[in-house]
């Protein structure tokens, strides 16, 4: 049994003085009812909690440590950056260099201005959207996030499901009004709201790949649908590859699915474990942004030259050329991540535990459910208790994975062969557990 006496006193401690004890919800644990370890640091595809135990990491801060925890090279440029002044608020080479890297991947992304955290981005992006076609609302998918600006952080209205209710106290009627909420996957959903609507609609912003209900995958054809309804109606269509950017793909969704959005939201890789995010696009949409055109948006710390340098160094190692004869560096995540979900399907089904598995590149994750899933109606029927006992069981086993099933998990280029064979070794404990609490 792990020691975890430290962490449960500094968890006390926190509570003291910040909401639930963390700066963002998730952390708190709260949908499996544990007390989260307290990390004292990371390397490579491990962190260490401050009572000493050390965990193989599939959190990796939710998506940016995709070349693992304190990657030397990431180390060595942030400790030679950090000399050089840590903030100017004035123009860099490094931001230029930044952009450069992300629009050799995405080709879509004609023009990129660079933000703080993914909310400012989808945020942004929105505003963008809707200062550029002159209309007020916009239609998201139930069960994708976007992060916590308010017109984002709205439901859907009972019955049809197609008028907006805040999900936050705070948010106005007024503001919820203008976003339309629709079931994810759905084609007569979206068809039916486009035509009604279509006209009056700034953007359709989506996860391309959903990870924020779970991992959900879209079905054939719906991303090709969005992008013809949105054409059709001249609305923007925004993909939301805050997490499935460099994940889903090289080039994320839009380079797997081959969609050309006409905006794009990234965040996570992008900053290297640093705060960046950025929204970006057609050059046309993207000159409307200030100041080269009307819509104002901007930050204090917007292209900060550690989080840049943090950002470049990733991307340089996500993107470089392959030695002879190997995979590049996206391709052999791809080839890990399906290597160690198979190995969670094979030990599933040893247990006569069903799961549904999905992969999507270098993000995975499993709902404990017999049927598969197509959205956020289908991951709530997932079965949380199983969860939680297969959840308790991984950490035990020192496996560290998001603490609810409506994430998604992720691998990095650290993580090893014997690493993997511990987690499916840890996951065939988790199903007999789950087996067991079932009998
Ligand atoms: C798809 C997506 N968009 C936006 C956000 C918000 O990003 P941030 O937490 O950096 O504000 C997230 C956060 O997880 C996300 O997953």
């Amino acid at each position: 049994m792990r020691n975890t006496e430290q962490s449960r006193a500094a968890f006390a401690e926190a509570k003291e003085h910040m909401p639930g004890g963390v700066n963002s919800p998730v952390r708190s644990f709260a949908n499996v009812g544990g007390n989260p370890p307290f990390i004292a640091r990371a390397e490579g595809a491990k962190i260490y909690d401050i009572d000493g135990n050390e965990y193989i990491d599939y959190v990796g801060s939710w998506g940016p440590m995709v070349v693992g925890h304190a990657h030397p090279q990431v180390v060595k440029a942030l400790q030679e950056a950090v000399t050089r002044g840590t903030s100017y608020g004035a123009p860099t080479l490094l931001e230029t260099e930044l952009a450069k890297l992300v629009q050799s991947v995405y080709p879509s992304i004609e023009v990129i201005r660079m933000v703080n955290s993914g909310t400012e981005a989808t945020m942004s992006a929105l505003r963008l959207a809707r200062g550029y076609t002159g209309r007020d609302k916009i239609v998201k998918f139930i069960g994708c996030y976007h992060g916590h600006s308010d017109s984002l952080l709205v439901s859907a209205g009972s019955g049809l499901a197609t008028f907006g209710v805040p999900s936050s106290p705070g948010v106005t009627k007024g503001t919820a009004a203008d976003t339309i909420a629709v079931p994810y996957n759905d084609a007569d959903a979206i068809r039916a709201v486009m035509e009604r609507e279509g006209d009056t609609i700034a953007a359709v912003i989506v996860e391309p790949v959903a990870g924020n209900m779970g991992l959900v995958l879209p079905r054939q054809g719906y991303l090709s649908l969005l992008r013809d309804l949105t054409a059709k109606h001249g609305a923007l269509l925004i993909f939301d590859e805050v997490m499935c950017g460099f994940r889903a793909s090289l080039g994320g969704a839009q380079a797997a699915y081959g969609i050309r959005p006409d905006l794009t939201c990234l965040g996570k890789i992008i900053g290297g474990g640093l705060p960046v995010a950025a929204y970006g696009g057609r050059r046309e949409i993207m000159e409307r942004v200030s100041p080269s055109g009307p819509v104002y948006q901007a930050g204090t710390l917007s292209g900060n030259p550690l989080a840049m340098t943090a950002g470049i160094e990733t991307l340089k190692i996500l993107t470089a050329e392959p030695e002879e004869g190997k995979a590049d560096y996206s391709r052999e995540l791809t080839i890990k991540t399906k290597e160690l979900l198979l190995g969670w399907q094979r030990a599933a089904k040893d247990s006569g535990v069903s799961i549904c598995a999905h992969q999507a590149g270098s993000m995975f994750g499993i709902f404990f459910i017999d049927r598969e899933v197509y959205d956020y109606t289908d991951a709530e029927a997932a079965d949380q208790e199983a969860f939680r006992i297969w959840f308790d069981t991984m950490l035990d086993e020192g496996i560290y994975l998001a603490p609810s099933q409506f994430e998604t998990l992720f691998l990095s280029g650290a993580h090893a062969a014997e690493d993997i064979e511990r987690t499916i070794a840890a996951a065939e404990k988790g199903f007999a557990a789950v087996k067991k609490s079932r009998s």
